[in-house]
């Protein structure tokens, strides 16, 4: 049986930062639960100087162990993970450094049937030359023996249609589709997991969940810092394919797709696909572009002062847009999406918004009455809250907006995995639900394509705003000419 294989899983950029602080703490969770088979092998390849020792401390830096095994302590799984880690240096773009991983692997391995995983943490730029390297050297299994090889990348898949076809088409000369397991690691988050448990196991939601009943969905996402480090690869891709592209997008299908026939990976990505193809591709007019620049105190530096961001550029930080979806469900109902880099708050949330009461029953008390709205904050601190109007306990009448509120820590006595931790033992398990099929990645980039050629094309100037504030002044004037931001409280 191809699940009780050895397992090898080859991290192509292990120096960097995503498998330091991400992809290895994930798999060493997952080690300590139980969840790697005993013959499991991790192998780090990098263009970085390490030897193997060198390799396991560093990535000793960044494990803790978040759960205590039965058996073991801590500490004997973490030296029990770390003998199981060898290191490889190279370069992304030679068969040579990758005929030497596959020594080194053969090495470990021995005989016998072998599954491998190799998980992609490095630019997209290199992402075909180490998928074709992998594939002359030989490491690729191609299915004549009881053993199973997969690749795993990140995004940005491409910087729009034209690009993102090409990559897949090249991809797929040496990794199939069925091979191939595109992360969004906003899918792993449990909230967001949560999304179609929360619509199709309620018989609560699914009559209210159209147009009828819905006057309006906000999904926002900030964060209070700015690009640091990471201005040399966001530069080349700005907020919409940083954030909007993927991660907000894919909120916003879960949340408005149809019921899938079955709860499978087939149904749901055919569900979800369906969705963006009833979304127009979005006007430059329904748009907002924003860049961030220094606070006003004077002590977060602009956008274009950071490390590797040439001067002028115009790249945005921030985006709103106002999506349409055209089908029964959903026609007339604004999708405002906004995200932005160096804003005053951490946060992303869903706000659904209700249609107002009808009628006038309430007397003097009528203009406290608010529409009702379920918010569901993905992060941080998980809970999902409907606001709904009360009378205020006392001897009078007074009515107020108030929260039935399902907080995650406090409802779910449980550690929250990492979405990381997640999404890779979805691919050890071949469970590929959470993983974006390749024209669902199309689908979502012609929503995309033309407003991000015209924005390049237009030389289109971001408007400005201050590190660390609410954003720019032309986001809220795009809610509100849809209707936003009335009555609108915490
Ligand atoms: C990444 C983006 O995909 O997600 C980053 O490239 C962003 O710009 C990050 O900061 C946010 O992830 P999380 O899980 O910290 O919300």
């Amino acid at each position: 049986m191809s699940q009780e294989n050895k397992l090898g899983i080859v991290v192509v950029g292990a120096s960097g930062d995503l498998a330091q602080r991400k992809v290895i703490p994930a798999l060493f969770s997952l080690f300590c639960q139980g969840y790697l088979p005993e013959d499991f092998h991790l192998y780090g390849l990098a263009r970085t100087a390490f030897d193997h020792e060198g390799f396991r401390r560093k990535i000793a830096e960044n494990l803790t162990c978040r759960y205590t095994p039965g058996v073991a302590s801590c500490a004997d799984r973490t030296e029990a993970f770390l003998s199981r880690c060898y290191y490889c240096q190279g370069q992304y773009s030679s068969s040579d450094s990758f005929l030497d991983l596959f020594q080194l692997m053969r090495q470990q391995e021995g005989d016998g049937p072998v599954n491998r995983i190799f998980y992609m943490a490095i630019p997209p730029s290199v992402f075909m030359d180490v998928a074709k390297a992998l594939g002359d050297s030989g490491l690729v299994a191609c299915g004549d023996r009881d053993e199973w090889s997969r690749i795993v990348i990140e995004k940005p898949f491409g910087r729009d249609r034209q690009s993102s076809d090409i990559l897949i088409q090249e991809m797929h000369k040496v990794f199939t589709e069925d091979m191939t397991y595109r992360i969004d690691h906003y899918l792993g988050k449990e909230i967001v997991q949560n999304l179609l448990v929360l619509r199709f196991a309620n018989r609560i939601f699914e009559p209210l969940w159209n147009r009828k009943t819905i006057h309006s969905v906000h999904i926002k996402w900030a964060e209070p810092v700015g690009v640091g480090p990471r201005g040399g690869y966001f530069d080349g891709f700005g907020i919409i394919r940083d954030v909007m592209q993927n991660h907000l997008l894919q909120i916003l299908s879960l949340l408005a797709m149809e019921r899938p026939a079955k709860f499978d990976a087939g149904a749901i990505r055919d569900a979800k696909v369906q969705l963006l193809k009833a979304i127009g591709p979005l006007s430059l007019d329904d748009l907002v572009v924003g860049q961030y620049g220094a606070s006003e105190s004077g002590r977060q530096t602009a956008y274009v002062a950071e490390p590797m961001i040439p001067s002028g550029s115009l790249s945005p930080t921030y985006a709103a847009a106002l999506l349409k979806i055209h089908n029964p469900r959903w026609e007339g109902v604004p999708f405002l999406i906004e995200a932005g880099k160096a804003l005053d708050e951490r946060i992303n949330e869903v706000r659904i918004r209700f249609h107002e009461v009808p009628g006038d029953v309430w007397g003097d008390q009528q203009a406290r009455v608010e529409a009702n709205e379920l918010v569901i904050r993905i992060q941080p601190d998980e809970a999902i809250t409907l606001k709904i109007m009360n009378k205020v306990p006392g001897l009078g009448l007074e009515l107020a907006r108030t929260d039935l509120n399902l907080r995650y820590q406090a409802a779910f006595n449980t550690l929250i995995p990492d979405a990381y931790e997640c999404l890779l033992l979805d691919v050890i398990e071949g469970d590929r639900n959470l993983f974006i099929r390749a024209d669902e990645l199309a689908a979502a980039w012609d929503i995309f394509t033309p407003v991000l050629h015209d924005l390049e094309s237009r030389k289109t100037v971001p408007e400005s705003y201050p590190y660390g504030s609410a954003g720019p002044e032309a986001g809220r004037r795009l809610a509100r000419r849809y209707g936003f931001l009335q009555g609108k409280s915490s």
